[in-house]
């Protein structure tokens, strides 16, 4: 112990404050070069570096556009010939030779495509995330793309908004881990390396608080919910190092976000310190018209400049009327200067003064580490929620399966939302997969039933009812096309679309034993469902390499280990659903009374009554957290280091943790709390904490968790930072709603 602190700290701290120093002089010399260019730019040129536009391909116009400096980035170009010519154009023939930054939307994967977002975030492992995010980099700038528009960051409550996938689901905290991971994945070491991909946290903010779910709708949010659930994984991203943020189409208490000066100059930029980029979302400055801010595209533009966005993407305002609105005085040139500064940084730290091409090389798309590692992260984002009598893994003894459902193959549907770039001809679906692996020892009898998700045609329904009767076990594939979710994809009805829930009653006739596998872009509803089947196995679109994945859960040659990230409702009805609600001052308990236990006529009564629905109960399906595995564990020896606190002490709290099955497998250990008692009423339980952990068959693990008192902090509706004494509960365990309960109290 002496040696460490004779020699090996001081070292540590030497290096730490070289490292430190190296970067100071770094960014002193990034911006000196930044000054020395602004310096010499003029006001169209320093405009038009604000000016983001989609491709047109390598055009006169485009070529003219160049050459004038009025473009600063170009969107969705990913032919590296053509990015490298239109470079090309920017550093040879505009007067100041400034790089373009190319920028698209490659949100879970490239090429190789890997779960959705909700699917990731399903694993709980954000170091998968990140290791799998960095091939998306190498891929995406391997076609010179630097920019991606991505990670999504939107807490989302509500599965029929259609975006609910784009995201990591409905708690702030996973949401945080998952973000950052993926920021420092696609961004990796060091910005100016070649593979680096510059990640752009999105929306700012509360874009997924949209009225019933419907996309770009009205969000109205109070100072204690925006500061504790919508702005912390933004604030996470901020801290990661994320580049860029994309500002969001939705208003926020009647004022758009593209104008909103408190959410990008006050809590961005002078709270957090951000000095990156901000962007628009497509056309949402020119949106404000709509939103009825502003009545024309030039007070539009002075709105979402003076608020601080930086980049107006697509809509071409700052384009237009920069310039006039600061001839009127309306808008400071040094605000322009400011956010042409931002860019031009960031474009000196990615390096592309130097090396503004991209390095035309042999293919990386689809390497083989690329398809394996998209399939580990299928395997661990599948969610097991069903398993009557252990029936999956399958046993060895079968020696038939019918193979029956619209996604059992789908070769692009099961990519899910947001695939460009992706091909479909690279997919492994579960059909081809089983064919593949499976058909010299297995009779495989396939019949789709139906083509297509919302496929209404009931004629290959007898077929289909044959293959199962044929069989000794169905596997059924339902769900939903990839085009059902995604940006302007809600939906009211989140049932099993089409017919697929009158094939799965027919099949269920059958009496064969059926496993429903479900690949979507949400939490399906399928309460009515659920008893037809002996097992439920809920992958998100699980990408390019779904079907292996799928495949050796099914048979058992890996384990499941995925868990919710949102409340599995039983009822769209249910909607808005989420665990860390608040307790309400009737908060439902024991006997609840049902719709159909009501008397006839009975005379109006309240007293007593709660909060629930008379025909959907209390409870989700499923709670969030929520996954099964073909082991069991169990939780045992519950330790928290003091019962009682001070706001300065850390809190250690640990459980033992024991697989009491035959199988090795990776358990999802969760820590939540409840502080009893706030100045502004707390949430029933909170996520603080989760470790994934691998254990052999009979193997126990002590898990140990540090609560710090930032973590018991809150913000209340003054927007004070808050640690405010007294109980609270806490649980470690499998899910949000079991666990070891212990409580302390915080002096
Ligand atoms: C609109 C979407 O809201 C945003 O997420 C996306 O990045 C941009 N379009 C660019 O495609």
């Amino acid at each position: 112990m002496k040696r460490f602190f004779k020699t090996v700290l001081p070292k540590i701290v030497f290096l730490t404050l070289l490292v430190s120093c190296g970067n100071l002089k770094e960014n002193n010399l990034i911006d000196k070069k930044v000054e020395d260019l602004l310096s010499q730019m003029t006001l169209e040129e320093k405009i038009g570096q604000l000016v983001q536009q989609t491709t047109i391909g390598y055009t006169d116009n485009m070529i003219g556009q160049i050459k004038q400096g009025n473009i600063g980035s170009i969107l969705n170009e990913v032919d590296p010939d053509v990015i490298n010519n239109l470079q090309k154009v920017a550093m040879e023939e505009s007067r100041l030779g400034i790089p373009i930054l190319f920028a698209r939307d490659v949100i879970h994967g490239f090429k190789t495509i890997f779960p959705v977002p909700l699917g990731q975030a399903a694993s709980w492992n954000p170091q998968l995330i990140e290791e799998g995010s960095r091939i998306t980099a190498v891929e995406a700038t391997s076609a010179g793309v630097r920019w991606t528009f991505a990670p999504m960051l939107d807490i989302a409550r509500d599965q029929r908004w259609g975006r609910i996938v784009e995201g990591f689901g409905e708690d702030p905290f996973l949401t945080s881990v998952m973000g950052a991971a993926t920021i420092k994945g696609f961004q990796g070491k060091e910005l100016n390396d070649p593979a680096s991909l510059l990640a752009c946290a999105k929306h700012f903010a509360g874009y997924g608080a949209a009225e019933g779910g419907r996309d770009y709708n009205t969000t109205v949010i109070s100072t204690e919910q925006l500061r504790n659930t919508y702005l912390p994984p933004f604030k996470a991203a901020v801290e990661a190092g994320a580049g860029t943020l994309m500002v969001s189409f939705n208003e926020i208490n009647g004022i758009p976000n593209s104008g909103n000066t408190s959410l990008i100059r006050d809590i961005l930029r002078k709270e957090w310190g951000f000095d990156g980029l901000v962007v628009s979302d497509w056309n949402s400055i020119g949106e404000m018209l709509n939103h009825g801010y502003v009545e024309n595209p030039e007070q539009a533009a002075e709105a979402a400049l003076k608020a601080g966005v930086d980049m107006d993407m697509e809509n071409h305002v700052y384009l237009h009327h920069l310039a006039r609105l600061l001839k009127e005085n309306r808008i400071k040139e040094s605000m322009i200067d400011d956010a042409v500064r931002r860019i031009l940084r960031l474009k000196f730290k990615l390096g592309l003064f130097e090396n503004p091409y991209v390095e035309i090389k042999e293919s990386v798309f689809y390497a083989d580490e690329h398809l394996a590692k998209a399939k580990e992260t299928a395997i661990q984002s599948a969610i097991l929620l069903k398993n009557e009598n252990n029936i999956l893994p399958l046993s060895d003894k079968i020696k038939s399966i019918a193979v029956i459902g619209p996604m059992a193959d789908a070769p692009h549907d099961q990519l899910g939302t947001w695939v460009f770039d992706g091909e479909k001809s690279h997919t492994v679906t579960p059909l081809a997969t089983l064919r593949a692996e499976y058909g010299s020892r297995l009779k495989i009898n396939y019949v789709a039933g139906l083509n297509y998700s919302r496929d209404l045609d009931n004629k290959q329904f007898a077929q289909a009812v044959a293959a199962a009767k044929a069989s000794d076990v169905v596997l059924f594939f339902g769900g939903e096309e990839s085009i059902l979710s995604g940006e302007a994809h809600s939906r009211a009805d989140i049932s099993l679309p089409g017919a697929q829930k009158d094939l799965l009653a027919k099949i269920a006739e059958t009496g064969k034993p059926v496993i429903l596998i479900v690949m979507a872009g949400r939490a399906i509803e399928i309460y009515k469902e659920l008893p037809l089947v002996d097992a439920y196995l809920f992958s998100f679109h699980p990408g390019t390499m779904g079907g292996p994945a799928l495949v050796d859960l099914i048979f058992g040659k890996t384990v499941p280990s995925g868990k919710l990230p949102v409340t599995y409702p039983k009822m769209v009805g249910q909607m808005p659903l989420y665990y860390n609600h608040k307790n309400t001052g009737r908060p439902p308990a024991g006997e609840l009374e049902t719709i159909e236990n009501i008397p006839l006529e009975a005379g109006q009564v309240s007293l007593g009554n709660t909060s629930y629905y008379l025909d959907a109960g209390k409870d989700p399906l499923f709670p969030f957290g929520y996954g099964l595995s073909y082991t069991t564990f169990e939780y045992s020896d519950l330790k928290l280091s003091a019962t009682e606190i001070t706001g300065k002490d850390n809190l250690r709290v640990s459980c033992t943790v024991k697989n009491t099955g035959n199988r090795e497998a990776a358990e999802v250990v969760q820590l939540y709390i409840r502080d009893l008692v706030g100045s502004v009423t707390r949430p029933v339980k909170e996520l603080k904490a989760f470790d994934k952990i691998t254990l052999k068959a009979g193997e126990s693990q002590t898990v140990e968790f540090t609560l710090t008192p930032d973590a018991l902090k809150f913000r209340n509706n003054q927007n004070q930072q808050v640690l405010e004494p007294g109980n609270f509960n806490l649980w470690i365990g499998p899910n949000s709603a079991e666990g070891l309960k212990g409580a302390f109290i915080l002096k």
